[in-house]
């Protein structure tokens, strides 16, 4: 047992466990974040998906050791983020999920992939988010959703993001 500190959802946290707890264990149990998923435990499914330094990684496949002086963003903490309000938004009007236990790993791999891609293709997309498994198959939706967010963010900022919308 150790104590090992990182940056969750911009906030500096320290934790005390055992080196090879997996990340996805220190979310959930110790810091009681309930938002991402455990799915397969093994690295397979993406239910588990949040940002290591921005990039989509499965957390259930991360020791805590590995990750101390990182910076780690959960779906909880997509709040402020332009792309990450988007997509969520996006999810909400192509009603993406149907029972939702993936849809916070996807939404993270989604968010992950427009941060760095701003207008991705169908085959960006496809590449992304392999690894994220959705056995309601909503991949359709999913895609739809992420070209929505991308269009949407090209114009919005941080300033117009809760602003209602007006119609001529
Ligand atoms: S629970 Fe981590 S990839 Fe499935
Ligand atoms: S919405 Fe059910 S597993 Fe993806």
């Amino acid at each position: 047992m150790a104590s090992y500190s990182f940056t969750l959802n911009n906030k500096s946290v320290t934790v005390d466990a055992e080196p090879d707890m997996p990340l996805l264990w220190v979310i959930r149990d110790l810091i009681g974040l309930k938002g991402t998923k455990f799915g397969c435990g093994i690295a397979q499914c993406g239910a588990c998906t949040v940002h290591l330094g921005g990039a989509a990684v499965r957390s259930c496949g991360l020791p805590i050791a590995a990750i101390t002086g990182q910076k780690i963003t959960t779906i909880e903490g997509l709040k402020g983020d332009v792309k990450g309000e988007l997509v969520q938004q996006a999810w909400i009007e192509e009603s993406v999920p149907q029972c939702g236990y993936c849809q916070s790993g996807q939404i993270m791999s989604a968010v992950a992939l427009l941060h760095r891609t701003p207008k991705p293709t169908d085959g960006d997309i496809d590449i992304a988010m392999q690894g994220n498994i959705c056995r309601c198959g909503c991949y359709d939706r999913i895609r739809k959703a992420i070209h929505r967010a991308a269009s949407a963010a090209g114009h919005t900022t941080p300033a117009t993001l809760h602003k209602p919308l007006t119609h001529a």
